[in-house]
């Protein structure tokens, strides 16, 4: 059997919308930065066609979380991830798998994924339960509506989110 050698360094890319940051993502990161070398979280700037954070902003909120991890990095991206991926040298996707229902939209990406470059791997990783049922877009339409979020985000997202919400 050949091998073409191990590629230099591990080097993860975690994609996402993060628009915001949830605790859920958090929990994913950190079993990330354990198992990989370097993570690299990639914000898609064009996430939705009106995300509540601009691109700039979620990722200084990232980076502010993770200041204190130094194979936690940030960045954003935009257009095809596997060009992406392949423009860092990455070898591996990350995605968090909360549910079942995650797993088919997951899958039909992860596959198209490996059609368009067959040396990345997806990882999958499940959070930590008590965040299964935590989405972004979930968080958001509490907020909107007045709810508490305390504890489902890092505090630093819970106070731009209430910041936000005064404007
Ligand atoms: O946090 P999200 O919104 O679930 O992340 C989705 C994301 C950013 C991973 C996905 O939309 C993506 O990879 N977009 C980049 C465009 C792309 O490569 N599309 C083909 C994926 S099969």
């Amino acid at each position: 059997m050949t091998q073409s050698g191990p590629p230099p360094g591990r080097l993860a890319v975690y994609p996402g919308s993060f628009d915001p940051l949830t605790n859920g993502h958090v929990d994913i990161i950190l079993r990330g930065a354990r198992l990989f070398e370097r993570i690299l979280v990639a914000v898609l700037v064009n996430a939705d066609k009106k995300p509540l954070f601009d691109a700039a902003e979620r990722v200084a909120m990232v980076q502010e979380v993770f200041k204190e991890y130094p194979n936690v990095e940030v960045d954003t991206f935009d257009g095809l991830l596997v060009e992406y991926a392949r423009q860092k040298r990455a070898n591996v996707l990350v995605r968090g798998l909360r549910a079942v229902s995650d797993f088919e939209y997951e899958f039909q990406m992860a596959l198209m994924n490996r059609h368009l470059e067959p040396a990345l791997e997806t990882v999958f990783m499940m959070p930590a339960e008590q965040y299964t049922y935590l989405s972004s877009r979930l968080i958001k339409e509490v907020v909107d509506l007045g709810g508490d979020v305390h504890g489902l985000v890092p505090p630093l997202v819970e106070a731009r989110l209430r910041d936000r919400g005064r404007r």
